[in-house]
């Protein structure tokens, strides 16, 4: 099978689009022929070593993908092949930048007809991370006031629209350029960052949600009303100290279930969340993808077309 794949850590052009054998799958697991798999900060963080960890090469980076059955696994009874699936790898497991992954069955999901594949791919990591962090580690309810932080991403993107399903209002940051789509996704009030300290203009806020980090998400505390909650995902692996005694910092557990996954396909298929703006590029060109990604202006998905 094709794979775009690293053979050391380093910057984009470590990557290299090659040959690797063809998965098999193991007991309890299906092969995924993959027609779509999505870029995630994550798959950049990994490549340039930033979280320390330690990979077998030649590595094949990619958490989240959507594609068809193509073999079963012993004891695999709840898929057939030709089968339509989306999901996120395994914890600790990548490689779905790739033709082919071999994946647990139980922690993914059928493929809503409504939605392409590369549709799937876009919001499969995204809309996890995002139900994972507003609905079980907010618990934001209808009515409260939420600041997420990074509104054009594309956790932010679906976190903003779920939480205005809920019924919050919804405050959010972005660059001038992304206002008309942030407003077009339901934001009641956007705050341009790059003129404007979001201190000075937003308080008393039930709940954060920062998808940002560093200086952003330390900054996030103070426009907390006392028992406030904010949630952090680009901090670490750990939720940040907090400089106050009277709210909560939290980081969301985003573990990987078929659960979320429909969670997700419900959302969509009731209309509360749409799909997001989705940029793409085939998988040879990952090198140059992973340069649009970590540069951290892209609105929405980048998501490669892999069949
Ligand atoms: N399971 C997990 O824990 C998990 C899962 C997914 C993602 N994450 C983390 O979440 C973070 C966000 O990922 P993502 O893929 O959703 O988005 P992303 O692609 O990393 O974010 C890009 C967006 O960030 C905005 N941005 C950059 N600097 C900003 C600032 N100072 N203030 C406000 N907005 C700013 C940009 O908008 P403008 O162009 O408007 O500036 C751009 O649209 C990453 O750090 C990622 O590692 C964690």
């Amino acid at each position: 099978m094709k794979a775009a794949l690293i053979e050391k850590n380093g910057g984009p052009e470590v990557l290299i689009y090659g040959d690797l054998p063809d998965p098999v799958a193991g007991p309890g697991q299906v092969v995924v022929d993959i027609h779509a798999a999505s870029v995630n900060a994550a798959d950049w963080k990994v490549r340039a070593d930033e979280y320390g960890s330690s990979l077998e090469f030649p590595y094949v980076l990619g958490r989240d993908f959507s594609g068809i059955v193509s073999a079963l696994g012993e004891g695999v009874d709840d898929f057939a092949i030709g089968d339509e699936v989306f999901g996120v790898c395994d914890v600790g497991q990548e490689g779905a930048y790739a033709e082919k992954i071999a994946m647990k069955a139980a922690i993914i999901a059928r493929k809503p007809d409504g939605l392409s594949h590369m549709e799937a791919a876009a919001l499969a990591l995204t809309g996890l991370t995002a139900t994972v962090s507003i609905e079980d580690t907010l618990k934001l309810q209808s009515g409260e006031t939420i600041l997420i932080q990074g509104g054009a991403g594309g956790v932010a993107g679906f976190a903003i629209e779920l939480a205005k399903h809920i019924g919050a209002h919804v405050i959010t940051t972005a660059s001038a350029a992304n206002h008309d789509y942030l407003r077009g996704l339901g934001a009641d009030e956007i705050i341009d960052y790059n003129t404007q300290d979001f201190r000075q203009v937003v308080s008393n806020c039930d709940a954060v949600f920062d998808t940002v980090g560093d200086d952003v998400a330390m900054q996030s505390f103070a426009v907390l009303k006392p028992g406030g909650r904010a949630a952090f995902i680009a901090s670490g692996f750990t939720a940040p100290e907090s400089p106050r005694d009277d709210v909560q910092s939290l980081r969301p557990a985003v573990g990987r279930d078929r659960e979320h996954l429909e969670r997700i396909a419900e959302l969509v298929s009731i209309g509360a969340v749409g799909i997001p703006p989705i940029t793409e590029y085939p998988l040879s060109e990952a090198a140059a993808a992973h340069q649009v990604s970590e540069a951290r202006h892209l609105r929405g998905k980048l998501v490669f077309r892999i069949r």
